[in-house]
């Protein structure tokens, strides 16, 4: 297993809209172990495939308390959705800014698993949020669109200066 670089905010990586996958062989499961990997190293609930510059809908998740309830949704599909509620969200992609951002309350997904096996989920409260998050970033789309022009320049700014301070490479 190897642990990922995580693209930062504003790398316009980020922005690509990742693709279906179509064939489920070991390069998936080594993909999703490596993303699961990577997302414990970086303390995170989730993590999708473009936030590591692979461009396929495949996202991993984990918001259990131990840390040891690790699963993927691969090609997810929001079936239903309602209600609405707004909660403090972060992202891996964009260290140390956190942000109230209105989702849906709960909804059901519909998805594949790493052996191409299909299931359905029902998800409420962090775990319903991080799935909607995670689906954004395989849509080129991060939690800080949802924020006013003036907010997001602002950690845009921040972010180049430290990515510059750091030597970082972005695109
Ligand atoms: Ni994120």
């Amino acid at each position: 297993m190897s642990i990922l670089t995580i693209l930062e905010f504003p790398d316009k990586r980020l922005r690509t809209k990742a693709k279906e996958v179509t064939v489920f062989d070991d390069k998936t499961k080594i993909l999703v172990s490596d993303m699961i990997e990577t997302m414990y190293e970086s303390k995170g609930v989730g993590l999708a495939a473009t936030q590591i510059d692979v461009h396929q809908r495949v996202i991993v998740l984990d918001v259990s308390e131990e840390k040891n309830e690790p699963f993927c949704l691969i090609n997810p599909v929001i079936i239903q959705k309602d209600g609405e509620e707004e909660s403090e969200e972060g992202c891996l992609s964009v260290p140390g800014f956190f942000e109230n951002i209105k989702r849906a309350e709960h909804i059901k997904v519909k998805a594949f698993d790493k052996d191409g096996k299909v299931f359905e989920l029902d998800a409420k409260g962090l775990l319903s949020i991080c799935i909607q998050h995670e689906m954004d970033h395989l849509l080129g789309k991060l939690f800080v669109d949802y924020l006013s022009p003036l907010k997001r320049q602002r950690i845009k700014t921040k972010l180049v200066k430290i990515h510059k301070q750091e030597g970082k490479q972005t695109k």
